[in-house]
């Protein structure tokens, strides 16, 4: 399993926060790396939410998404919406969408996306998401690599 952890860990991949709302109006958010494009046409994205996740019910129940790229600069959200803790918009600034979703503000892109379609794989959930908007900024992107936060390195 540590192998394997660690095979898996030499894919290098950037860093999202995924956030949703539940029938309540609570907002949710979640860092995942393991957001992937699937289709232009139509346009698809996926991520996968661990079946363990206290958060898994609100992104099985929710008919919108967002998945926000993160800046070499946000860090700080990665890592805060890796935490579990259930007040974790305490002191981040976010607006809810016309769906409902919270909306990060100065990201590296953004897919606001309805839900397609979830599939069960293992101890995740494979969820897509069909994007019905997005938005994108210059900036460098927040990696995550080997277990770690990188940033792209620059020669010279
Ligand atoms: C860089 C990074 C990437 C992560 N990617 C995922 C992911 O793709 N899917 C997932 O379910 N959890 C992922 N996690 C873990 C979740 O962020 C974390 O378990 C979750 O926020 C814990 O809260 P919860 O169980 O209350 O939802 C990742 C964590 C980090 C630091």
């Amino acid at each position: 399993m540590k192998q394997l952890r660690q095979c898996l860990g030499r894919f290098a991949t950037g860093v999202t926060v995924v956030t949703c709302s539940d029938a309540a109006g609570n907002p949710y958010g979640i860092t995942a790396n393991s957001f992937s494009s699937v289709s232009l046409e139509p346009p698809l994205v996926l991520w996968n939410i661990a079946k363990i996740s206290n958060s898994l019910q609100a992104y099985l129940d929710a008919t919108h998404f967002a998945i926000h790229v993160l800046t070499a600069e946000q860090e700080f959200l990665a890592e805060h919406f890796a935490q579990t803790d259930h007040s974790r918009y305490d002191n981040i600034a976010y607006d809810f969408s016309e769906t409902g979703v919270p909306l990060l503000p100065d990201v590296l892109a953004r897919f606001d996306c309805r839900t397609a379609d979830i599939y069960e794989g293992g101890d995740h959930y494979i969820i897509v998401g069909e994007i019905e908007n997005h938005l994108f900024d210059d900036g460098e992107p927040l990696l995550f690599y080997r277990g770690d936060y990188r940033r792209v390195e620059h020669p010279g």
